[in-house]
């Protein structure tokens, strides 16, 4: 049970009202001399249309008028810097240039192009007129009301700049420009996405990590996050009201520019896609200077949509990104690249009949170290080799290509995207063999009866097989919806390599209507059920807490969940997403949880079944914090969360649950999950929570397994002590005839595991060890210290 903050945060209002008048009287009053300089633009002004005609900030840096674009003119604000100006923002980007008229403010308050012939565009959006217009020394042009409001600005409707005091609020975009002397929207755009993570993408893309090529990684922290540029160039996120700030660019080593240089930055979505930081620096002599501070990515052919379809991104020896076609595709136009590649020969799909091109026409070409986007409608199982990838993305129409990624074949159809060099991946093509398709050409012209014969009989055949390849292709379709993954377990099982997408009236049925309840956690009720007829027992977790979460979200989680193959994982199954329903079906555990084992007189384990548990537990936790791409944290470990299978090996459930760890990152959270006894003190500090903090809970439930009691169960009692420090204590006088039940156990072993248990709850996560370092500390191949005092607090 755990509440959201913001859900305490009415509660506590009343209680800082009083406060308020006072803190507005010790607050300073406002320092003018602060202020930025604005040139001030009254009711009536207007200027005429010219390349360069605008109405400048004081400091003559910025300025709000006509550049050229094309043959005309555009409106926009622009950094005056040489020999080209740096435009920073244009209005109505998309529009087409106009050659003549006037920028005004009217009289009636709006802000007009008026160009000859009664052509009116509006400047500004905003439903109430202006009293005043400014051009500031910051780069941004506002308008403001007669109360002195402002009603619209630059700052506040950006294309694809950010200027310092400027922020890209939640939801909102960069779209970068055309071309540099083009600044109609472009290729590519920058979404501060309403999950907290700050994503790049092709324009053209909905919002799917297929199309992803740069994040910040910080999805789903529990509240919004606005981009902002700082005037010291610091490119930042801040949220939560200001209590969360993450650092994007690095901040700069203070250099100290020469006195009298005058600094200006800006972060730009660029035209080829990269988000970048630039300086421009301008000395008192006149002279200037560019420089790009910082950029997200360096490799430009690792921005997607730098390629069309079907061909592959290669730099060249200046690093600029060069796209190429791969064997047996041509481009389709090669005036236009951007139409993409296509096969150079037809035949070879389902739709051609089998006397055009035969089997033998056909041939499998690799096209080595590049990767592409893995869009597998089918995967063949894994330890395949590559010969056997080939032939059988040959021997099935449907397939065009395959992908060798390690040693698993994930059959493609087109159109190929994405695709770049440098990648150990291997990419198959299917595509005609030129030679062999002569052959069967000089066959044809010679037993033209016969082929006529044959091709009446292959074309019924082909109808068939059409038929019955197309209906398992529907199928395959039909129960689709399901995310397929790689899998590196080799159980024999038919559903190796997907996760099943069941449909809720499927789960209903197969749980008689959610009938038999098996247990209840943080995240929904579990039910047990069966489907295919009875033969198989399912678990299937009905999520309460996630179905304000997006569908995005829910995928990313579910296919993380169903990436995680291990003997000692609950393994997911599949799910259910349909409406606001979200389930999760697991394999069923048979044996109950490790609680109603391990806390019971009746069902203790033996000492060598308990020292047992512990590692496959430990071998777990160890796979979802070191093993997978992306680390799993648990954040909820604790004997009620570890199941136990029909053959007494431990596995542990309701992992990936909690968010995703980047491996470069640790998180803050906003609310406590975890159950108390089992939760790390960096919970309750609102410290950034790692994978130390699972390692804590697995110490405490080390200790339970030992002692098979509860961490809480002795201060719950009244004797004021937790399980911990009756451990530490047994384990200074090392004296263990308290921890034991009578039973015979090998003292120097359960003296090895009571130091691991201790080094695992540690008050610092960085004492803590790892997970592999905590195996070979059980197993003996590691020797464990005494350990410091264990975390002394009791919440
Ligand atoms: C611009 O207008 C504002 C508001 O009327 C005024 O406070 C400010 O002094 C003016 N600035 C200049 C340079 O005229
Ligand atoms: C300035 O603009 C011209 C015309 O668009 C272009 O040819 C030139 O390369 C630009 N110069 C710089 C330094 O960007
Ligand atoms: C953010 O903080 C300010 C000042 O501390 C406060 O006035 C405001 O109500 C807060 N906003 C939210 C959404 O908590
Ligand atoms: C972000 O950068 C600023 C300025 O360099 C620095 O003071 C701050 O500590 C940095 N914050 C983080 C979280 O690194
Ligand atoms: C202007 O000053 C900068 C340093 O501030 C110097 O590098 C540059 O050479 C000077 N240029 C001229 C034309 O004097
Ligand atoms: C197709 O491309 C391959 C190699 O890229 C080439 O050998 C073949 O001759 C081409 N075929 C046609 C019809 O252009
Ligand atoms: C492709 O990758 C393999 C494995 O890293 C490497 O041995 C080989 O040299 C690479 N080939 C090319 C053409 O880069
Ligand atoms: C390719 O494989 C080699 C050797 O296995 C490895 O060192 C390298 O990092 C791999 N490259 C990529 C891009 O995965």
């Amino acid at each position: 049970m755990f509440h959201s903050w913001w859900r305490l945060l009415p509660s506590m209002v009343p209680f800082f009202l009083p406060v308020l008048p006072f803190m507005i009287l010790v607050s300073p009053p406002p320092t003018v001399s602060a202020q930025p300089k604005q040139t001030n633009v009254s009711l009536g002004s207007s200027v005429a249309a010219s390349d360069g005609a605008s109405w400048p900030s004081p400091s003559g840096r910025f300025a709000f008028g006509f550049y050229p674009k094309a043959q005309g003119l555009a409106v926009g604000v622009w950094l005056t810097t040489t020999p080209n100006r740096t435009v920073v923002w244009t209005a109505n980007r998309d529009d087409p240039p106009i050659t003549d008229g006037y920028l005004r403010l009217t009289f009636d308050g709006r802000l007009l192009w008026s160009a000859p012939g009664g052509v009116e565009k509006a400047v500004s959006q905003g439903s109430e007129p202006a009293a005043l217009a400014a051009m500031i020394d910051t780069g941004n042009f506002v308008l403001y009301n007669s109360n002195g409001a402002i009603i619209w600005s630059t700052f506040g409707s950006p294309t694809d700049t950010l200027l310092p005091g400027q922020s890209l609020f939640p939801d909102g975009q960069l779209f970068s420009s055309l071309s540099e002397a083009d600044r109609s929207t472009g290729k590519y755009r920058l979404h501060n996405q309403n999950d907290a993570n700050l994503v790049l993408y092709p324009v053209d893309t909905s919002d799917t990590a297929d199309d992803a090529y740069w994040d910040t990684g910080t999805f789903q922290i529990g509240f919004l996050l606005t981009l902002n540029l700082d005037s010291t160039g610091l490119l930042y996120l801040s949220g939560d009201n200001g209590s969360y700030s993450k650092n994007i660019s690095l901040p700069k080593a203070s250099s100290g520019s020469p006195s009298g240089t005058q600094v200006y930055y800006r972060a730009i979505v660029d035209v080829d896609g990269i988000l970048r930081l630039y300086s421009h620096s301008f000395s008192n002599n006149g002279s200037s200077t560019t420089r790009v501070e910082w950029a997200a990515l360096q490799d430009r052919c690792l921005v997607r949509g730098v390629c069309p379809l079907n061909s592959f991104c290669s730099p060249n020896a200046d690093e600029e990104p060069v796209c190429l076609c791969p064997p047996g595709f041509d481009f389709v136009d090669p005036t236009q690249i951007a139409l993409g590649c296509a096969r150079n020969s037809s035949g070879g799909d389902c739709s051609t009949k089998s006397s055009d091109v035969g089997d033998e026409g056909l041939t499998m070409v690799t096209v080595k170290n590049t990767t592409w986007v893995n869009k597998a409608y089918s995967i063949l199982p894994p330890t395949t080799s590559l010969d056997a990838c080939r032939a059988a993305c040959l021997n099935d129409c449907f397939c065009q290509a395959a992908l060798f990624i390690e040693d698993k074949c994930y059959k493609q159809m087109l159109p190929l995207r994405y695709g770049r060099t440098g990648s150990n991946d291997t990419l198959l093509l299917k595509v005609a063999a030129s030679r062999k398709q002569a052959v069967v050409h000089e066959r044809e012209s010679k037993l033209r009866v016969d082929v006529l014969v044959v091709g009446v009989v292959l074309a019924g055949l082909s109808v068939i097989v059409f038929a019955i390849s197309g209906y398992f292709f529907l199928e395959r379709k039909r129960a689709a919806r399901y995310i397929r993954t790689p899998d590196s377990d080799n159980s024999g099982s038919d559903d190796y390599s997907t996760l099943k997408s069941y449909s809720y009236g499927e789960l209903e049925r197969a749980t008689e209507n959610f009938r038999e309840e098996l247990g209840r956690g943080a995240f929904g009720t579990v039910f047990k059920g069966t489907v295919s007829d009875g033969a198989r027992v399912i678990a299937v977790k009905r999520l309460e807490k996630m179905v304000e979460e997006g569908e995005r979200e829910f995928q990313r989680e579910v296919r993380a969940i169903g990436r995680t193959h291990h003997k000692n994982l609950v393994r997911l199954l599949g799910f259910c997403n349909q409406g606001s329903s979200r389930l999760l079906v697991y394999e069923y555990m048979s044996n109950g949880s490790l609680a109603d084992l391990l806390f019971k007189a009746e069902t203790w384990p033996t000492w060598r079944e308990r020292c047992r548990i512990a590692l496959d537990v430990a071998r777990g936790l160890h796979y979802l914090h070191e093993e997978l791409e992306n680390h799993i944290i648990h954040c909820d470990i604790k004997p009620q969360n570890i199941l136990m299978d029909a053959t007494g090996t431990a596995k542990i459930a309701d992992f990936g649950l909690a968010k995703l760890l980047m491996p470069d990152q640790t998180r803050t959270y906003t609310g406590i999950r975890g159950t108390r006894g089992y939760l790390a003190p960096e919970w309750h500090k609102n410290a950034p929570i790692t994978v130390k903090a699972d390692v804590y809970s697995y110490g405490v439930v080390l200790l339970e397994i030992i002692c098979c009691r509860r961490n809480m169960e002795l201060e719950e009692a009244g004797h004021g002590e937790t399980l911990l420090e009756l451990a530490y204590e047994c384990l200074v006088d090392d004296e263990f005839g308290r921890l034991k039940k009578d039973e015979a156990m090998d003292e120097t072993e359960l003296a090895r595991m009571v130091r691991a248990g201790l080094w695992c709850v540690q008050e610092q996560p960085v004492f803590r060890p790892s997970m592999k370092n905590v195996i070979m500390m059980i197993e003996g191949h590691m020797e464990a210290p005494l350990p410091p005092p264990p975390a002394s607090f009791s919440s």
